[in-house]
């Protein structure tokens, strides 16, 4: 069957702090969408991409003009949709143009412009194995503590304090591209307008979604190189990494 990619870049890109879109912060030199876009055609395992960009930046809407004509060049359909409020809203935008006959989607994130075709690879693969959803991730390097909201006895200082301490060998940073079974996301968005509000505001990636389904969401191995470019100091390794001998 075939795969498209949905890429949400409609983020704005508050902690990065450029004053624009993430999407279009130059990396080397070009945008992150462009690192992103190009990524996934050379992995080679998308028939469509779909990007989600932000309704009103006609700049990034003339970037994916010349993305749209390398994308065809490769024989890939190139929709451009606008983005969400949040970045679930971006992706279900993006999940309706989605085309007749597609049988599996990979969401990614434009903000992982460095991530290895071998991560799509083996998202595909785990796909073709009959997963319905699969994720990729990383064993997390620093233990990670519960907290809640305690003040300090003598002066009541309003600080935290820790609830507990997960096993490490049982925890996992999730990356992109996270892939599924299309009628399965579809259905998984569905159901996610029904949540409360309170609820809604918790989703940070489609995984969750189809967890609430109560479907398997199997895992393969992330990369290191596919880290989200969320505050300067990502930008600045991302920058390391293009020079350098990481790449
Ligand atoms: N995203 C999106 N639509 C939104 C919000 C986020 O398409 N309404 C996308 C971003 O463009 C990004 C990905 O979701 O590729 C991950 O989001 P994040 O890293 O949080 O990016 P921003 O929301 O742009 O950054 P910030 O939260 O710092 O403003
Ligand atoms: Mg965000």
């Amino acid at each position: 069957g075939s795969c498209a990619v949905v890429i949400v870049a409609a983020g704005s890109g508050q902690r990065l702090g450029h004053g624009v879109p993430k999407a279009r912060v130059p990396l080397g030199r070009e945008p992150l969408l462009a690192h992103a876009v190009k990524g996934v055609l050379k992995a080679g395992i998308a028939a469509q991409i779909c990007v989600a960009i932000p309704a009103d930046d006609a700049e990034l809407a003339e970037i994916c003009r010349g993305l749209g004509a390398e994308a065809a060049t490769a024989g890939v359909k190139f929709t451009v949709v606008d983005g969400g409020a949040d970045r679930s809203a971006s992706v279900a935008a993006a999940l309706a143009e989605v085309a007749d006959g597609t049988t599996t989607v990979m969401v990614h994130d434009a903000a992982r412009p460095l991530t290895p075709s071998g991560v799509f690879n083996r998202v595909a693969a785990a796909l073709r194995d009959g997963a319905t959803a699969v994720i990729p991730a990383l064993a997390v390097t620093d233990t990670i503590k519960t907290v809640q909201p305690a003040n300090l006895p003598r002066t009541g200082a309003g600080l935290e304090k820790v609830v507990g301490t997960p096993s490490r060998d049982q925890l996992r940073a999730v990356q992109t591209p996270q892939g599924f079974d299309l009628a399965t996301l579809r259905r998984a968005h569905e159901n996610a307008l029904t949540f409360d509000a309170e609820t809604a505001s918790r989703i940070t990636d489609d995984a969750m979604l189809v967890e609430a389904l109560g479907d398997e969401v199997y895992v393969v191995q992330g990369s290191t190189h596919s880290f989200k470019v969320t505050t300067p100091m990502d930008l600045l390794l991302a920058e390391a990494m293009l020079e350098g001998p990481l790449r």
